[in-house]
């Protein structure tokens, strides 16, 4: 199952699944409302359930007529108890898929998560679920999908820190001074990737690599002391694991998150592939550079609400979400970003949440209270 195959993450896993049909059938789709984009996936693969998580109506004939087609916003968590697969891919932006990710745990299926979203805010209550029920989550994050490559075979006592790497971003040389007339589609042009619109700001911003930061937390159970980053403009070195006794592994690849996506589908095998490598034939530079957070400072956001735990990194990312939407609408300047995360982040109270039914609740109040300091 592909929830999220509408997006881009979505698109290269359709990529991927056309080049292996021999491999995988492609039986459940899901997005918020691109019927017709749904509608032509749905039809190319011959696709049995087809998820929507809003209440538009639907016209069947658009779609595989003997697709089940589940409405509303439970309709992934649904689709997911009621049908019969081995793997589902998690690349809906948002919380949207934590029910369905929790379902998919409950029954054991094998799940490659991308959306960092899910992780970020109800990491608490999956990682520990997923460890009880003995599967395994895997990142197809690229840094988090190096790290877990890194990892592969070593005792985690040995793990001194890892170093998740960052492109820098768009705006990685704009001078400082220069950031608050940034306009959206300067922020889109992302030196080395091709990501959705939401992710791309976050790029530009660096809450993405906040972001990444506390999922790594809960993916790999480290202390939050024990995540560094460091600015990497070529993104060919995708993480880095530090041990001990002071070696370091890394993870390299072209970019592409064909690589990480064909690891996370394979797993634990490898399979052979024709994309682009990267040959040491050539002369290759790498550079290494710490981040500029008094530039960037979503990232100093970020770990300070990983820092504080509780709901504050569910805070963080609904303030984030809210105020990048409000850029990408020209609404607030891309400096106003950081200020209304540390606002909100500031006006809510923190606390230990018990249930996920909290994070969703905390999300929405958080973007209630961050809508007041635009
Ligand atoms: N793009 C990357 O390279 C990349 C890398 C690492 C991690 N990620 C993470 O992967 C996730 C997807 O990223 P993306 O770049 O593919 O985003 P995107 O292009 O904006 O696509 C988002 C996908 O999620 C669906 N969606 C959004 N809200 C939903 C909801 N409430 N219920 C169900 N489906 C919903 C969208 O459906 P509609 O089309 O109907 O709106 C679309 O299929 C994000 O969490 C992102 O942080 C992305």
């Amino acid at each position: 199952m592909l929830f999220g195959a509408t997006g881009s993450i979505g698109s290269s896993v359709l990529e991927e699944l056309r080049e292996h049909r021999q491999h995988f059938d492609l039986v459940g789709i899901a997005a918020r409302s691109s019927l017709d984009k749904l509608a032509e996936i749905s039809r190319e693969f011959s696709v049995k359930t087809v998820a929507v998580n809003s209440d538009v109506r639907i016209n069947l004939a658009k779609f595989c007529p003997k697709c089940r087609i589940f409405r509303g916003e439970q309709a992934m968590a649904e689709a997911v108890s009621t049908s019969d697969f081995d793997i589902l891919l998690m690349a809906a932006s948002g919380l949207a898929g934590i029910r369905a990710t929790m379902n998919a745990i409950l029954l054991k299926k094998k799940i490659i998560i991308a959306s960092h979203e899910i992780i970020v805010t109800a990491g608490k209550f999956l990682c520990p679920l997923a460890q009880k029920n003995q599967v395994r989550l895997l990142p197809m994050d690229s840094e988090h999908n190096a790290i877990f490559q890194c990892l592969k075979g070593e005792d985690r006592k040995s793990v001194k820190q890892i170093w998740l790497t960052a492109s820098g971003g768009p705006l990685v040389d704009c001078d400082a001074d220069a950031l608050d007339q940034v306009t959206p589609a300067q922020a889109l042009r992302h030196p080395t990737w091709s990501m959705g619109r939401k992710i791309t700001i976050d790029s530009a911003t660096l809450a993405n690599k906040g972001l990444e930061v506390i999922e790594a937390r809960w993916l790999f159970d480290l202390k939050p002391s024990q995540i560094k980053i460091t600015v990497h403009r070529q993104s060919l070195v995708h993480s880095l694991v530090e041990f001990i006794d002071g070696s370091i592994i890394a993870q390299i690849s072209e970019k592409s998150m064909r690589f990480p996506l064909k690891n996370c589908l394979f797993y634990p095998h490898r399979q052979p592939s024709n994309l682009k490598t990267v040959s040491f034939d050539e002369v290759i530079n790498l550079s290494f550079q710490p981040p500029d957070e008094k530039k960037f400072r979503c990232l100093t956001l970020a770990k300070a609400s990983l820092e504080a735990g509780g709901i504050m990194p569910t805070v963080f990312n609904a303030a984030n979400d809210l105020a990048v939407g409000l850029f990408l609408e020209n609404k607030i300047k891309f400096t106003q970003i950081p200020t209304i995360i540390e606002r909100t982040m500031h006006e809510i109270e923190n606390f230990e949440p018990e249930s996920v039914k909290e994070i969703f609740d905390l999300d929405f109040e958080a973007r209630r209270v961050a809508k007041v300091f635009i």
